[in-house]
């Protein structure tokens, strides 16, 4: 009996260690997000180790340098060398490849598959290779996002689960906006901002680099635009309309080298930098620079100290698009992108009402109206920039009046100017207010930090679909995906910046890649605790509200 009795301590002693420690059990379920299109977790595990090598397909040097971004990825958090070869080895490795063969949902769709020898990452291209690597980073523990090793717990098991995914994104344009106009925001906060897309597999940044408040990009035909442009001489305090203000000179710009820099530093993440020059509006700072360019007589211009929309306009004279032409050349040299961003939003027209000129070229052109006129100014932008190869883009007042004929819409008042421009057979990126704009509220306003206004929840944000449903199939198939907005009127800071984007970003992030139908607000919330401790190690001044109060599924 004794022995028997032995018998049963030593199998429910067996059966306690068989389920594991809480955090091997924890390990099993993974919090990927943006959540794979399949996955499936297996028996088992990769343990990762100094001796671990990252093995690349030979003659591949983007591969090879993801090879040494998953490298020192490693190494910043675990003093890990690991080496970066294209000798195949079977053991102990993680493997980077290309894979022409298979067949993928599209290019940036990837595969990774993990056992007890090691994890393989295949895409047909380094972009999807690059997101299998996010996968990977988010399979390891938290503490990888260390990047001071000496800060690393020294108990930690690199552990990655045996799984497959097969994965591939929903939308091809998963996009992240900054204002950095009403405030200005450090290169080193772009960058970090970057780096915290991609590793969300986003892959657009929507740069707003011109505004009434500020000028912010450096443009060497005109250095007015700095000298001047980027300075204001004082700025709102508290909500708008309070009547006080600060009394401070306030600015800031980025050089062409820095911007430089920063395309540099969101190539090597897979994301693209859509930059921002507004017109014909939004427009105060560069016409304090250089008034003959606006209609007003008095040539009385500010760099706005207050916000709100302002009736400053670009005047449509040969020389005011010689001017802009300038400015987008320059903006073109510095940045890749097709698409480049022309505002074309909040554009009150009574100083066109007014003016001689403006309604000289009303007449000269026969237009119907300062709307039309407004068509006809971005009409000609878009032909300049398409001469040169590239794309517009515009916020969806440019519907107003007709949309100039290759422009993508910018769907910001709701979802009506997306359907509208998808209807007319354009691109759309969905923006709109109600769900994406993460300056408002995201808790009650009554113990929230200022913020515009609105009331916009993790949950609410999550919630968004791009693809309205009254588009028919080929319709839909303008919608190129969602981003989210981020003004900075009441954004001063980059903890408050972090505060407001994090974590409504990564719901974006997942509602741009996931597909529809493995949406889930009550796993995004759970699977979103693991990621709110790499928050804390990056330190990402991420919004708590939901953190820690994980829900209770019924089946559990
Ligand atoms: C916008 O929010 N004015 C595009």
């Amino acid at each position: 009996m004794k022995v028997q009795r032995l018998l049963i301590l030593l199998s429910i002693a067996a059966i306690v260690a068989g389920c594991g420690s809480p955090d091997q059990v924890k390990r099993q379920t993974l919090s990927l997000i943006p959540e794979p299109v399949h996955k499936q977790v297996n028996q088992g595990q990769f343990q990762l180790t100094p001796e671990t090598s990252i093995v690349v397909d030979e003659g591949n040097a983007e591969l090879e340098e993801l090879g040494e971004f998953l490298a020192k990825l490693i190494n910043s958090a675990t003093w890990y060398s690991l080496e970066v070869t294209t000798s195949a080895s079977n053991e102990n490795s993680i493997r980077l490849t290309i894979d022409d063969e298979g067949s993928y949902q599209n290019k940036e769709a990837y595969i990774l598959t993990s056992d007890e020898e090691g994890v393989t990452i295949q895409s047909p291209s380094a972009q999807g290779v690059f997101y299998g690597v996010q996968t990977l980073r988010q399979l390891l523990p938290p503490e990888i996002e260390h990047t001071d090793p000496s800060l690393t717990p020294q108990d930690v098991e690199w552990m990655v689960p045996a799984v497959e995914i097969d994965d591939y994104p929903r939308f091809t344009y998963r996009g992240m906006h900054l204002d950095v106009a009403r405030h200005f925001f450090p290169v080193e906060f772009v960058k970090k901002y970057i780096d915290i897309l991609a590793m969300y597999k986003m892959n657009r940044f929507h740069w707003h680099l011109t505004e009434d408040q500020g000028w912010r990009i450096e443009i060497e035909q005109y250095p007015r635009l700095t000298e001047v442009g980027a300075w204001r001489d004082s700025t709102l305090v508290g909500h708008y309309g309070s009547g006080i203000y600060d009394g401070e000179r306030y600015g800031g710009y980025y050089t062409q080298e820095e911007i430089r820099e920063v395309v540099e530093y969101a190539r090597d993440r897979y994301v693209t930098i859509i930059p921002e020059i507004e017109m014909p509006g939004h427009s105060s700072a560069a016409l304090a620079a250089y008034p003959q360019f606006g209609c007003r007589e008095d040539g009385d211009y500010q760099v706005q100290t207050t916000w709100g929309i302002f009736e400053d306009i670009y005047c449509p004279r040969e020389e005011t698009f010689k001017f802009l032409e300038d400015v987008l050349t320059e903006t073109m040299e510095l940045f890749p992108s097709e698409y480049i961003h022309i505002g074309g939003d909040e554009a009150p027209k009574a100083q066109w009402e007014e003016s001689e000129v403006a309604q000289q070229v009303i007449q000269r052109e026969g237009l119907e109206d300062e709307h039309e006129l407004q068509s006809y100014f971005i009409t000609r932008m878009e032909r300049f920039l398409n001469e040169h190869g590239r794309q517009i883009i515009g916020w969806d007042e440019i519907l107003e009046g007709g949309l100039a004929p290759n422009a993508t819409v910018m769907s910001w008042r709701g979802i009506e100017g997306g359907i509208a421009a998808a209807r007319q057979g354009h691109d759309v990126v969905m923006t709109p207010t109600s769900h994406v704009y993460l300056d408002y509220y995201q808790a009650d306003p009554q113990t929230e930090p200022l913020a515009i206004g609105g009331f916009t929840t993790l949950k609410k944000t999550y919630s968004f679909e791009p693809v309205p449903d009254v588009l028919n199939e080929e319709e839909a198939q303008h919608v190129l995906g969602a981003q989210g907005n981020v003004w900075t009127e009441y954004i001063k800071s980059p903890d408050k910046a972090e505060y407001m984007a994090y974590p409504r970003a990564m719901a974006i992030a997942e509602l741009d890649w996931t597909p529809k139908s493995k949406k889930n607000f009550t796993l995004f919330w759970r699977r979103l605790q693991n990621h709110f401790k790499r928050f804390d190690i990056m330190d990402i001044n991420a919004a708590e509200h939901y953190r820690g109060t994980m829900p209770v599924l019924n089946n559990e």
